[in-house]
């Protein structure tokens, strides 16, 4: 547990977040947003006033078909449509702003590490430290047809290509020590090659001969952070992310991951509890029940079918073959385990319904919400906070910008007087922020 909650906000480059049909409320700006830097740097802005450590960009990058094994209602509603990068974000987020990290996702299943390394490390020498790679081993069977894969990978040996993948990288990113970069305008010396290493990495799924792309930066590496929850997964974060996102949709079920994810540390041999951030889905209104009646709002113009598109991609299951008033177990799938174990487990240890977990689905994607008042938005953090021992929570907006603008001006002022968040930034990076 940190001594002091930290906070990350969740977008996505698209036409809403995690709020299926966000776009279509009045409030909602983003799809305009889609075409204009000034909404993204708001945006920024506003979450740098509010000390956040950062943004965090989830990506989908292709179009969800497994429902009815059809494109057609991720399309129709924009439930998992359009598919457009966040990459360029980072710069015009990082650009508006001093201290706040931006943290993208990227798939180690639709890219190659060389690239990965080049466009991630640029970014953090742009930015002087200020980029966060949410590294995927990319769950999403549209993501490897989009790609030429012709066959989703299977689970456990997509975390195998990824650890690959990062021994690539981190080769990439030792290579060239900051005592190779000479600069000397005498000479015209600009580099000394001996003391620059090629990579030459011949694995079993990737190689990679080259030079490293990007100068040696005295901010280091982007800050790695993950978010596979199988067992699995679960090792690939403990061998390589430095903060570990996690979904649950309920305190017990975060108490439990936190209980899963020390013991995993400690048979990793790690010294340090993990460091945890948990969704969480504020929703502030003046009355609690201003709140609820806003959320029942958000939730009522999103169509079952909607939400079952975006689940049966996340699920790599089709469930449109299943009645959605019967219990849910667990299925055997190539998608996201940790997030169908998440999803189907009850507070109570039960079992829940397909249109049960599709209600929880359609606003926040099994994120659990917090709604009411800024003063209970704010004691509800704290306790979960206690409760839990996690690292703080990763936050997902409804509609954009407003509620990022009502959580920043009306929570934020509010756990800072209780003393459990920052009132300035500890320090210049992303991960000197994050570490703080
Ligand atoms: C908070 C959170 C955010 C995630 N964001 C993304 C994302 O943006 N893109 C993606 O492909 N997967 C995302 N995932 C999915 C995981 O990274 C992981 O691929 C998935 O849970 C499957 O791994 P597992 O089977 O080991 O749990 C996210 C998961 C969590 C918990």
């Amino acid at each position: 547990m940190a001594n002091k909650i930290h906070l990350m906000q969740m977008l996505i480059h698209t036409a809403c977040t995690h709020t299926l049909l966000g776009w279509a409320d009045p409030r909602d700006e983003q799809l305009d947003g889609l075409q204009d830097f000034a909404y993204w740097q708001g945006l920024a802005r506003t979450l740098e006033r509010g000390c956040f450590d950062g943004v965090f960009f989830a990506d989908s990058p292709a179009t969800h078909a497994v429902y009815k094994s059809s494109v057609v209602p991720s399309v129709q509603y924009g439930a998992s449509w359009p598919n457009h990068d966040p990459m360029p974000l980072v710069a015009i987020m990082a650009a508006a702003t001093k201290h706040l990290g931006i943290g993208v996702t990227l798939s180690t299943t639709g890219t190659t590490p060389y690239l990965a390394t080049r466009r991630l490390s640029t970014l953090n020498y742009l930015s002087r430290g200020r980029v966060g790679w949410n590294i995927v081993s990319g769950f999403s069977m549209a993501e490897h047809m989009a790609n030429g894969m012709g066959a989703q990978m299977p689970h456990d040996e997509r975390y195998d290509q990824a650890d690959e993948f990062m021994a690539i990288c981190h080769e990439l990113w030792n290579s060239v020590p900051r005592d190779a970069i000479l600069k000397n305008a005498a000479t015209g010396q600009f580099a000394d090659p001996a003391k620059i290493r090629q990579v030459d990495f011949k694995g079993k799924y990737l190689s990679c001969k080259a030079v490293a792309p990007v100068l040696p930066s005295e901010y280091g590496l982007p800050v790695l952070f993950q978010a596979g929850s199988s067992g699995r997964g679960m090792k690939f974060a403990m061998d390589h992310a430095e903060i570990i996102f996690a979904i649950q949709g309920h305190v017990p079920g975060m108490i439990k991951s936190m209980e899963q994810l020390r013991t995993a540390a400690k048979e990793h041999g790690k010294s340090e509890a993990p460091k945890v951030l948990y969704g969480l889905q504020p929703i502030v209104r003046s009355t609690d029940a201003q709140a609820r009646a806003r959320m029942d709002e958000l939730k009522e113009r999103i169509p079952l079918e909607a939400i079952l598109a975006r689940l049966s991609g996340v699920f790599g299951v089709d469930l449109s073959q299943f009645d959605p008033d019967r219990p849910m177990k667990e299925m055997e799938t190539q998608a996201s385990r940790g997030l169908m174990a998440a999803t189907l487990s009850g507070a109570d240890g039960g079992t829940v319904t397909l249109r049960q977990a599709a209600a929880q689905w359609a606003l926040s994607v099994a994120i659990p919400q917090v709604v009411g008042t800024p003063e209970h938005v704010a004691a509800e953090i704290e306790r979960m906070w206690r409760e839990t021992g996690c690292y703080g929570f990763n936050l997902s907006p409804t509609t954009n910008p407003d509620s990022v603008d009502d959580f920043v001006d009306q929570v934020v002022p509010i756990l800072q007087k209780r003393g459990v968040y920052r009132t300035e930034y500890e320090g210049e990076t992303f991960r000197q922020n994050l570490m703080a």
